[in-house]
């Protein structure tokens, strides 16, 4: 399939019968006429205030933020109506913050989600900001939100092995939380190596295991319950792929281990959330028996 009739499928799944009903809510979404709404790039990324809107208005606004549950990445704070997702994604995001700085760059983020991470990158004014995700749900989040932000973000309804064929290429990109569900690692980095100018950077966090050794988990069915989970590699391991890939400059950035604080059940997100996924007697591991999930962030530059 060509680029054209990928683009065209954001628009057909509006049709689907899952998709339709929430397509349908975000229609009645209204108008603001304020200017100069006030925009708060904090953890809690924030639109206008309680005042800016009239009850009814508030109302419709609850009905469609709650029509589109689970919110998993936030929080948002939309004319005071708190949306607190599963994820505290504020964590993420000032841990990696001090890493970058997208003015007057082509940035994507794979894998944006409902693009929160985005939202706080416009603070820093990139000459383009491109979010791909494959997931219809996210994306009428992303709509809902950036209704009222009237941002230049594009959202596009694809993955990142769409890169490749993209009509852009990117100075920065960000894939954070996706490389472990890509049953071909070093593929989906070599297509961000093809989506990127020359020099250009990425920036990515995945699963890791500990150890010197270059070698992988490769867990038999799930991982933290989660189903499609394919490697998780050592350190060593995931240089490897980035060097096979077209990278060097590897930094590593950080080392982390999921708490309960940044992944948590809220009533914004009504499912299982990390204290099911671990061994009840044994947080350091997983229900499955492997080592509880534990993340790298690393950045690295495209090889000149
Ligand atoms: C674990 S979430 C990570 C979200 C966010 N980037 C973060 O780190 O918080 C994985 C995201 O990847 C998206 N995804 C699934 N398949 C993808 C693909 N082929 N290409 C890009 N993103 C994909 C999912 O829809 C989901 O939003």
């Amino acid at each position: 399939m060509n680029l054209e009739e990928l683009k065209k499928q954001k628009q057909q799944c509006l049709e689907w019968k899952n998709v339709k009903p929430w397509y349908d809510q975000l229609q009645k979404l209204f108008e603001i006429k304020k200017e100069n709404l006030t925009i708060g790039y904090d953890d809690w990324f924030s639109v206008g205030q309680r005042e800016d809107l009239t009850p009814k208005e508030y109302e419709i606004l609850v009905q469609t933020a709650k029509k589109l549950i689970p919110w998993r990445k936030g929080p948002f704070r939309l004319f005071g109506l708190e949306i607190d997702s599963e994820w505290q994604s504020n964590i993420k995001y000032n841990l990696i913050r001090p890493h970058f700085n997208l003015t007057n760059k082509v940035v994507a983020d794979i894998g944006c989600n409902n693009g929160y991470y985005m939202f706080r990158m416009l603070e820093d004014r990139p000459k383009r900001l491109i979010g791909f995700d494959p997931s219809p749900l996210t994306m009428l989040q992303f709509e809902m939100v950036n209704h009222f932000v009237q941002s230049q973000i594009e959202y596009e309804k694809l993955g990142v092995e769409h890169l490749e064929i993209y009509n852009h290429k990117f100075d920065f990109i960000f894939m954070l939380g996706v490389l472990y569900h890509r049953p071909d690692p070093i593929g989906t980095l070599k297509s961000l190596a093809r989506g990127l100018n020359a020099k250009g950077e990425i920036l990515i966090d995945t699963f890791m295991i500990d150890g010197d050794e270059e070698v992988a988990l490769t867990p038999k069915e799930r991982y933290s319950k989660i189903p499609n989970i394919y490697f998780i590699p050592t350190v060593n391991a995931l240089k490897n792929w980035l060097d096979r890939a077209g990278f060097d400059e590897f930094e590593v950035l950080a080392i982390t281990t999921t708490t309960s604080e940044e992944q948590r059940k809220t009533p914004w997100s009504f499912d299982q959330s990390l204290e099911d996924f671990l061994d009840p007697n044994d947080k350091n591991k997983t229900v499955e028996g492997y080592p509880a999930p534990k993340r790298v962030y690393m950045k690295a530059r495209k090889k000149a």
